[in-house]
């Protein structure tokens, strides 16, 4: 295993704990609902978006805790956008994370309303003096993650993504609709420990270059798999994309051009590593590494 897949599972199972110690008191909620946040948040997502922010966090010498409760914030919206992403009215999918999702295991309704309550649970998280002891920092933080959430950020995307079902997206669409789908949580998670470590402009615009080609990068990687990964490793039924019609780099340019596409998205984020504040920082390179070439 490499250094960086073991420090995503170390991401992966501390946030696990901090999700688990954050609801062990909300035993006489509606189990039902809690049972499928539980099931869809902890266990085998890469958490690729809680470690973007832990490592920022770690280069701005943020706090762990306050690090921590923006990475359960993400990671609660990120998968409350999957489990919605799955529902028969969207992409109709029954497998994710290696396991069925969440309306097949437990019910439409029930999914439906489990990834409500993670998504404004997300708010509650960071509204809370954990995450930072500045009252004004933490609305920056919540008027952030509900842009990147919103219209303008990864809803705005999922709506392309399937208006692109039904008619063709032209390339500088596709771009759009990718950046804001997949780039703006990824992009969060790059920014809010920087609003959160009260930063200047500079390294936000530095970690905003960096964001914005890995989110292209990894969205480009995505549709990829969904052509020619294994079932087994992405843990999600493949090749759907283009059966659903969707509209993707793939299936506008083939896979060669998209690969290269791809390559040229991993090194304009090496190129944004290239800077005073980022460039001692291995791991976000090892992460660009890591999505250019994943299986999963
Ligand atoms: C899947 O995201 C949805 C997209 C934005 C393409 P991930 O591939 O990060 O999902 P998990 O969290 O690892 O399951
Ligand atoms: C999903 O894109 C992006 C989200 C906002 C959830 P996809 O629909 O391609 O993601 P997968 O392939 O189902 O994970
Ligand atoms: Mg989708
Ligand atoms: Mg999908
Ligand atoms: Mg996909």
């Amino acid at each position: 295993m490499t250094t960086l897949t073991n420090s995503l599972r170390n991401v992966r199972s501390e946030l696990d704990t901090y999700f688990k110690n954050h609801f062990q008191n909300e035993m006489g909620l509606p189990s039902e609902v809690l049972k499928a946040m539980s099931y869809s948040f902890i266990g085998k997502g890469k958490a690729l978006r809680p470690f973007l922010v832990l490592t920022v966090a770690d280069i701005l010498n943020l706090d762990k805790q306050s690090a921590l409760q923006i990475a359960l914030a993400i990671e609660m919206v990120h998968t409350y956008s999957l489990i919605h992403d799955d529902l028969p009215a969207m992409d109709n999918d029954t497998l994710r994370r290696g396991q069925p999702t969440c309306h097949i295991q437990f019910s439409e309704s029930t999914a439906i309303l489990a990834g409500d309550a993670l998504l404004t649970h997300a708010f509650e998280v960071l509204a809370d003096e954990k995450t930072h002891p500045n009252a004004l920092v933490r609305c920056q933080l919540i008027a952030y993650l509900a842009k990147s959430a919103g219209v303008e950020g990864m809803i705005g995307g999922q709506v392309m993504d399937l208006q692109g079902e039904k008619i063709p997206l032209m390339e500088n669409e596709i771009y759009k609709m990718q950046s804001m789908k997949t780039g703006a949580l990824l992009k969060f998670s790059c920014i809010a420990p920087a609003i959160a470590a009260q930063k200047n402009q500079e390294t936000i615009e530095a970690l905003t270059s960096y964001a914005n080609a890995i989110g292209l990068l990894f969205q480009i990687t995505d549709d990829l798999l969904d052509e020619i990964g294994s079932e087994q490793e992405v843990g999600k039924t493949l090749k759907k994309d283009k059966k659903a019609g969707k509209s993707t780099f793939l299936n506008l340019y083939g896979i060669q051009k998209t690969r290269e596409l791809a390559l040229e998205m991993h090194q304009k984020a090496l190129q944004a590593l290239n800077t005073p504040i980022l460039k001692e920082c291995t791991l976000l390179k090892e992460l660009a590494n890591f999505i250019l070439t994943r299986t999963y």
